[in-house]
């Protein structure tokens, strides 16, 4: 399917998918709720905010949609076909309740930010809207629900960053574990709908954050992605106490400090912004170990023209000199992409200029979508989605097509090196071999051997074979 190409952090095997905590005892609560996540995996997290504000108020966690009081979506608005897929599900929500009365269903995230109580009119199944700000009114707006109102919360915050409290985990391989670090965006890219639906940039309590991960780490957990839409732009001061003015915590003092938690802790963050990844950032990931050399540095186009329409704030030049830059500071060092085909007014030549500076940064994996249009974006209000669609299909298999092969040439190079591997569980295709990742976030799969590993152990596998997607190797 080529309008979502996808990894670890926009993962498709993951949209839509139930979680439930493992440790859920049936009889502790009374009543129970489901919950399936769409989008970026900054919604996987608040699902997991969403589950522990709920547990708290005495609803357990089921996998089992047959068995749930109340059923939730948490939503993505991002491109069309991401509200398609939602609308297809509410409809087969919509059977189920009329099985089961007294069923209660719940929009929460992103869609429910940007259509309001418009979805009540249009989703005449829909008991809850509640946007991304707004989760801890959950409980009485389920209360105002069960008394057969429509409850609507889609109030958005300067300041809510959900640092108090502690996500439950749902369906975590017990390794990695994503922590937000931020929440909204103030940088206004004409193609994007996500200002609008998460609000204002603003950064989570320093301290909290690195509780957090502690916390993570003394749980077992042995790698942490720290999360934001734009995590170079955290900027945290602490109150001050007394005549102590605390210093403000920018990203990089963060991600030392995560770091400092423990050698044996990986750190990983998603996503730089290219206009705001600094010299310090890459310096610091230079530093330590146990900070990955992977970075996530969307592009979106590669003609400087239309970056300028959609008001990314650099060139194609500044990017290029940034790819650089992290070459020069991190060898080696993974490097990742967003593109967008067919934005309004591409031509030919600017779709050039992508492919050409896809080829000269070397990605090796990208996220692949062709330009949707939203409804209340800047480019959306200022130019005309002029691009026919089978123009943007072609440019968008001739970017995949492009990017099948750098990732094939980037696992080839890796042929012969050896990587510090840390364990994330059995590979998919066979219980006799393990799946992990390197630093730079390349997949890699080996034989077991049976000696006393387990999922969360570093490991060195030499990579002896590679298929574009996954490196093969063996333990050394
Ligand atoms: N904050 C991240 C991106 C979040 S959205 C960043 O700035 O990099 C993830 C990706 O979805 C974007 O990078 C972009 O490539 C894609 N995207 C966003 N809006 C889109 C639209 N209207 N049509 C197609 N792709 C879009
Ligand atoms: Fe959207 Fe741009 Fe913000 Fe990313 S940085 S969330 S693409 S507005
Ligand atoms: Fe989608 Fe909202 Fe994330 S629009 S990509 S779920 S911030």
């Amino acid at each position: 399917m080529l309008d979502f190409v996808t990894d670890k952090t926009h993962d498709e095997d993951r949209q839509g998918e139930a979680f439930a905590p493992f440790q859920a005892d049936p009889n502790q609560f009374g009543k129970r709720f489901y919950i399936e996540s769409y989008g970026c995996q900054m919604n996987f997290a608040d699902s997991e905010i969403v589950a522990s504000i709920l547990h708290q108020q005495g609803f357990g966690a089921t996998r089992n949609l047959e068995e749930a009081d109340l059923i939730f979506i948490n939503t993505c608005s991002i491109r069309e076909k991401a509200e398609q897929t939602v609308r297809k599900r509410l409809t087969e929500f919509r059977k189920l309740k009329e099985r089961k009365k007294g069923m209660l269903v719940g929009v929460l995230g992103c869609m429910a930010e940007r259509l309001k109580a418009k979805f009540l009119e249009e989703e005449k199944l829909v008991d809850i809207v509640v946007g991304p700000d707004a989760y801890r009114s959950l409980p009485a707006l389920v209360e105002e629900a069960s008394g057969g109102q429509k409850a609507v919360n889609v109030l958005l915050s300067r300041d809510e960053t959900y640092a108090d409290i502690s996500p439950v985990r749902l369906d975590s391989n017990g390794v990695s574990a994503f922590v937000s670090i931020m929440r909204g965006c103030n940088n206004m890219c004409s193609f994007c709908v996500v200002p609008f639906t998460r609000g204002r940039e603003r950064s989570r309590d320093a301290a909290s954050i690195i509780a957090e991960c502690r916390d993570l780490f003394e749980k077992g957990y042995k790698e942490v992605t720290l999360l934001g839409q734009n995590v170079d732009s955290y900027y945290y001061t602490a109150a001050t106490t007394g005549d102590e003015v605390p210093a403000p915590i920018t990203f990089a003092n963060l991600l030392e400090q995560v770091a400092l938690i423990s050698p044996l802790l990986r750190v990983r963050f998603s996503t730089s912004h290219p206009k705001d990844i600094t010299d310090e950032v890459l310096h610091t990931i230079a530093r330590y170990e146990n900070i990955c050399n992977y970075i996530h540095l969307p592009v979106q186009s590669g003609s400087s023209r239309i970056l300028q329409m959609m008001n990314r704030t650099y060139t194609r030049e500044w990017y290029l000199a940034k790819v650089d830059r992290i070459r020069e500071i991190l060898p080696g060092c993974g490097i990742s992409s967003d593109l967008i085909a067919g934005f309004c007014t591409e031509e030919e030549k600017d779709h050039q200029e992508t492919l050409s500076i896809m080829e000269y940064s070397r990605y090796d994996m990208s996220y692949m979508f062709f330009y949707s249009e939203r409804p209340g974006t800047l480019a959306q209000k200022r130019y005309a989605d002029d691009v026919p669609e089978e123009v943007k299909k072609k440019r968008l298999a001739e970017i995949v097509a492009l990017q099948n092969r750098l990732s094939l040439e980037s696992n080839l190079r890796d042929i012969g090196k050896t990587f510090t591997v840390l364990i994330e569980g059995n590979s998919k295709k066979s219980e006799q071999d393990w799946m992990g990742r390197s630093s730079e976030n390349k997949v890699i799969v080996f034989p077991k051997n049976d000696n006393n590993l387990q999922k969360g152990d570093y490991v060195k596998v030499k990579v002896t074979d590679c298929t574009q997607a996954t490196l093969l190797g063996k333990i050394i």
